[in-house]
């Protein structure tokens, strides 16, 4: 006997999902490597966001092979403004996994499917039951939310153990013969109706008359998710040099927060200008304009930047010790061939 009872959504939910789902370009060719790629893309991303990034990289892209080939640099690029780059990282690796021990199929099985880079519980489901038509479940914070709601429960949805039992309660009702209309249905649900940060648009709900949540008027106070901790502040100087017209910038490390991206060089905490132009010159370098830029803020999961920018204009290119692995590029060059985060892109525009 699974833990939640999700009988009485099943038929509604098919039955509204049938006459309501929307036109995706990954629905249009449902491949296994579609469904991957978008699944992925959507993670801790909007739908509409994702579009044009997902027709550009599956035009680059188009197969398995071209993904465990293509070059960190050009994967990264592709990928730039999108977020969590780790996501793009384990698509390659995963390519290869699937190269190697798969001969470029990704494999028809659940479990095989999860011992793939990046691939967990909710992407193993998502392309085992839409590509391959596997009834398995595929929760994500939309079908928690919703079945949540729907049952008028209060468990901490951020748990682990609940994530799990609703894995075992959906797969208990799932129709055998579409399990992926069932579970993008679910999601659907909740991206459009059933709908986070506010009031859900129960009028229009196909599950409004059997929904508990609803009944008891507690559709605000669902799901139950403790408050996360609160994201650390880090303060920075961001530098902005320019030599000859190029721009100076430098390769993140290959670990950590945006891993291999480049970035322009950057100091701890503010300056101000006058304080700024007297630490750079006392590093010994030869600057020809200092300008303020405006400031920029980035919200990352867990860490904040906060920046103040400055346009450096130099005489001279920089000794390596004074600023290490510092390559200057052309503009026209910095935008088309090198991923630079989006924390860094209003720095451009001036
Ligand atoms: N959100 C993430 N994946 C989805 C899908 N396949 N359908 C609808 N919403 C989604």
């Amino acid at each position: 006997m699974s833990k939640y009872d999700l009988g009485a959504l099943v038929k509604p939910l098919c039955s509204w999902y049938e006459e309501n789902k929307r036109e995706l370009p990954w629905r249009e060719d449902a491949t296994p490597y579609h469904v991957w790629i978008s699944e992925i893309m959507l993670q801790q991303t909007r739908i509409e966001a994702v579009m044009g990034y997902y027709a550009h990289f599956t035009a680059k892209l188009p197969n398995v092979k071209s993904l465990a080939e293509v070059p960190e640099d050009e994967l990264l690029k592709l990928w730039e403004g999108l977020g969590y780059y780790n996501r793009a990282r384990n698509l390659k690796k995963a390519a290869i996994q699937v190269m190697e021990q798969y001969e470029g199929e990704l494999p028809a099985d659940y479990e095989k499917l999860r011992g793939l880079a990046g691939i967990g519980n909710y992407t193993a489901g998502a392309i085992a039951s839409i590509a391959y038509g596997i009834p398995a479940p595929a929760v994500d914070g939309n079908v928690l939310r919703v079945t949540m709601r729907f049952l008028n429960c209060d468990d901490d949805i951020s748990k682990m153990s609940v994530r799990h039992q609703m894995e075992e309660s959906i797969q208990s009702v799932i129709p055998e013969k579409m399990p992926g209309e069932f579970n993008q249905a679910l999601m659907e649900l909740g991206e459009v109706i059933c709908i986070p940060n506010g009031m859900p648009l129960c009028d229009r709900c196909p599950l409004n008359d059997h929904c508990e949540g609803r009944a008891a008027g507690r559709q605000l106070q669902l799901p139950n998710k403790p408050e996360k901790k609160a994201r650390r502040i880090e303060k920075k100087t961001i530098l902005m040099l320019e030599l000859q017209g190029r721009i100076g910038i430098r390769k993140r490390p290959a670990d950590g927060l945006l891993a291999g991206m480049w970035e322009f060089p950057s100091l701890p905490d503010y300056r101000t200008k006058a304080a700024l132009q007297k630490e750079l010159e006392e590093m010994g370098l030869e600057i020809h304009a200092l300008s303020k830029l405006p400031n920029g803020k980035h919200i990352f999961s867990h860490v904040e930047w906060h920046m103040r920018g400055y346009k450096v204009v130099l005489n001279q290119e920089p000794e390596q010790h004074i600023v290490p692995d510092l390559v200057f590029v052309k503009r026209e060059d910095l935008e088309r061939k090198y991923a630079l985060p989006v924390a860094f892109h209003g720095f451009l525009q001036s």
